[in-house]
C-alpha cells in the first residue's frame, strides 16, 4: 500500500484525514461544497482510492479519469445512488458506503421533522418572528397528537428501525413496507405489522420514507399515492428527494389532499420546488439527517477504513449491498 494515493473530494473531519495520511499520499480538495466537475476529474486522476460525497457523480467518465490504478470508491454516505455500480464493477472497482453509523442521527432528525410538522413548529416560529399579533386560544394553531397513531415506514432498514423505536416511545403504532422482510426479532420488538404499500398509504397517519433511491423507488410517492392517503396524514422524507414527486406533493399540500409534510431532501438539491416554499404546512430542512459532529466524524472514519482496508488487500468493511 506504500505510495497509494487517496483522493478526497471535500474537506473531511480531521481524524479520517489523519488515517489516510498515515496510510499513503493524501490528495485533498478542501472545499466544503461540491467541486466543479473538471476539478473532480483532475483530482481523481491516478488515484488508488477515492473518497466521495453524495453530490459527486461517480460514473464511467470519472472512473476512466481515475484510471487503471483505482481499486476503491468509498462513498461517505449510506446512500450510493450517486455511484454507477455497473460501471464500477466493469472496471473491477469496489464501492463502499457508511451504513449504521448515521442511523441514530438520521432517526433523530426524522423525529424532529415529524414533531415539527405535526405541531406546526416552523409555522409558529415564523409567526412569532413576524411580529404579527397572536394570542393563546383554545383553537389556536392546533396540531395533531401522536399517541395511538399509525406510523407507516417505507424501508425498515437501519434508519427505519431507529425511527420506529423512537416513535414507539411517543405511543405510536408501527406498520411497514420493505423490499426485504425485516428479521423476526426486529418486527417483534417493534410490534410492527408488514403491509402492502397500498394499505400502508391508506392507513398511515404519518408516512416516513427510509428506502434507498433506485429506479424502482423513483417517484414512489406521486399524485396517485398522495391521493390514496388520509387527508389528515403527514409525509416525512429524510431518504432521497426523488423518491417523492415534489410538484405533486406541493399540489397535494396546497389542496388539502394530505395535511402536512416534513422534508430533509429534495429532487434536485439544493433547488427546492418553488411551490413548496410558499406553503405553511411543510417543514423544510437542508439535508441535515447525518449532520452531527459525531456522526460525520464516524462516517468519514468508516470511509477511510474501507479505502485503507481495500488497498491493503483485506477487502472492504462495508461494501454496498449489491456487491
Ligand atoms: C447519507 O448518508 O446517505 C445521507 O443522506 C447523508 O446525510
Amino acid at each position: 500500500m506504500q505510495g497509494s494515493i487517496f483522493a478526497v473530494t471535500n474537506l473531511l473531519p480531521a481524524p479520517a484525514l489523519e488515517m489516510l495520511r498515515g496510510a499513503g499520499e493524501l490528495r485533498l480538495d478542501e472545499r466544503e461544497t461540491a467541486i466543479p466537475r473538471p476539478d473532480l476529474l483532475e483530482l481523481v486522476s491516478g488515484a488508488d482510492a477515492v473518497l466521495t460525497l453524495l453530490h459527486d457523480r461517480v460514473d464511467a467518465e470519472l472512473l476512466d479519469a481515475a484510471g487503471p490504478r483505482l481499486q476503491c470508491v468509498a462513498n461517505v454516505a449510506v446512500g450510493y445512488d450517486n455511484v454507477d455500480l455497473e460501471a464500477a464493477a466493469a472496471r473491477g472497482v469496489l464501492v463502499t458506503n457508511t451504513p449504521g453509523v448515521l442511523d441514530d442521527a438520521t432517526a433523530d432528525l426524522t423525529l424532529a421533522l415529524l414533531l415539527a410538522a405535526t405541531r406546526r413548529l416552523a409555522e409558529g416560529d415564523r409567526l412569532v418572528r413576524s411580529g404579527r399579533g397572536w394570542s393563546w386560544g383554545m383553537s389556536f394553531m392546533l396540531g395533531s397528537g401522536l399517541r395511538g397513531k399509525l406510523l407507516g415506514i417505507v424501508g425498515l432498514g437501519g434508519i427505519g428501525r431507529k425511527v420506529a423505536e423512537r416513535a414507539r416511545a411517543f405511543g405510536m403504532k408501527i406498520a411497514y413496507h420493505s423490499r426485504h422482510p425485516a428479521p423476526a426479532e426486529v418486527v417483534a420488538a417493534l410490534s410492527a405489522e408488514q403491509l402492502p404499500l397500498e394499505q400502508l398509504l391508506a392507513e398511515a397517519d404519518v408516512l416516513s420514507l427510509h428506502c434507498p433511491l433506485t429506479p424502482q423507488t423513483h417517484h414512489l410517492i406521486g399524485a396517485a399515492e398522495l391521493a390514496s392517503m388520509k387527508p389528515t396524514a403527514v409525509l416525512i422524507n429524510a431518504a432521497r428527494g426523488p423518491v417523492v414527486d415534489e410538484r405533486a406533493l406541493a399540489a397535494a399540500l396546497r389542496s388539502g389532499v394530505i395535511a402536512a409534510a416534513g422534508l430533509d431532501v429534495y429532487e434536485d438539491e439544493p433547488r427546492v420546488e418553488p411551490a413548496l416554499l410558499e406553503l405553511d404546512n411543510v417543514v423544510l430542512a437542508p439535508h441535515l439527517g447525518s449532520a452531527t459532529v459525531e456522526t460525520r466524524t464516524a462516517m468519514a472514519e468508516l470511509a477511510a477504513r474501507n479505502a485503507i482496508s481495500v488497498l491493503s488487500g483485506q477487502g472492504p468493511l462495508t461494501p454496498v449491498a449489491s456487491q
